[in-house]
């Protein structure tokens, strides 16, 4: 039997780019799939082509920001294929701003979105899991931006949220049998055209660079595995994805050393000037395995 016979998805955002490319690999590992973007042609392009060879698939265009759209979205999966196993909070949005330059309008776009959309669809599809007594699996979007990026301060905060989300998420339906994990995917699309021109100036501030992107095709094997019941064991994670890397990534945490004393002023000053300065935690994409950049002068 394939992967994911029997399975019904969602995917949100998903008339192109990465998303576009988990639709048509599930579709292919057996999955039934409502293929949404906000984008109309978009969206009915993926799912009539998902349809001509031979996969199952539903078009479902609309905007995922709006709460009420979110609940028709999950209800058409439902209405459609009889139920809903997965749901795949692809949709997103990016726009450049910094600290001073960064407008309302672009953040509340964000976080609208990336970060609200997500709670809007998790909630609906959660809700439908939940009273069906069925198991279920969402995988949310997180991205590398969340650990700071030149420019990105507000799409980063906005995926950063994403991840908060996943970790809460992950505790509350514990016991459940409904599982919450979420990919940091990196793949030459539209949207990292837009990046191209900070680039360079970003790759100064992380201890990862990258010179050329990989295919939108290389993060959907991690999202079929993460819908599949071979990973009914994971929960509350961030998968990392990069081309040929696969990883964890760590989420907050309180780091070593972890000092103890009553603190006076001149205590948590001395604190700091004997340990914890030398102890900053890296700015940026990393490698925890390589955590070299706290301790170099890059910055
Ligand atoms: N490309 C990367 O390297 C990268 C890195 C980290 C995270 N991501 C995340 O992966 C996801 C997919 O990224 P991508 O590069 O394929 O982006 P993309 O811009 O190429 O595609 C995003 C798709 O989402 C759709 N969309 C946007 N707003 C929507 C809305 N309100 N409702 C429904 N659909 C909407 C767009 O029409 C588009 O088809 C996003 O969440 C993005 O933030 C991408």
């Amino acid at each position: 039997m394939a992967m994911l016979e029997g399975k019904a998805v969602v995917i949100t955002g998903a008339g192109s780019g990465i998303g576009a490319a988990y639709a048509r690999h599930i579709a292919r590992l057996g999955a039934m799939v409502v293929v949404n973007d906000i984008d109309r042609d978009a969206c009915e392009a993926v799912s009539g082509e998902i349809a001509g060879q031979g996969g199952s698939a539903l078009a479902a265009s609309g905007d995922i920001s709006s709460w009420a759209f979110a609940e028709s979205l999950v209800a058409q999966c439902v209405g459609h294929f009889g139920r809903v196993d997965g749901l795949v909070n692809n949709a997103g949005v990016l726009r450049h701003g910094r600290v001073t330059d960064m407008t309302e309008a672009d953040f509340t776009a964000m976080l609208g979105v990336n970060t609200i959309g997500t709670a809007a669809c998790a909630g609906a599809a959660i809700r439908a899991m939940l009273a069906a007594g069925t198991a279920g699996s969402i995988v949310n979007v997180a991205s590398g931006s969340q650990a700071g990026d030149i420019a990105l301060g507000g799409y980063g905060a906005s995926k950063a949220a994403v991840a908060a989300l996943t970790y809460s998420w992950a505790l509350e339906l514990r016991e459940t049998g409904v599982r919450v994990n979420a990919v940091s995917p990196l793949a030459e699309t539209a949207m990292s055209d837009l990046n191209k021109d900070y680039m360079e100036i970003q790759s100064k501030n992380r201890d990862v660079v990258y010179t050329s992107l990989p295919r939108p095709e290389t993060n959907a094997p991690v999202v079929a595995f993460l819908l599949s019941d071979a990973s009914a064991g994971l929960n509350g994670q961030v998968v990392r994805i990069a081309g040929r890397e696969l990883s964890l990534v760590t989420h907050p945490m309180i780091a070593e050393p972890v000092l103890e004393d009553n603190w006076t002023d001149s205590k948590v000053a001395s604190a700091f000037a004997e340990t914890l300065m030398d102890r900053q935690q890296a700015l940026g994409l990393g490698y925890a395995r390589t955590n070299h950049y706290a301790q170099s002068d890059k910055g």
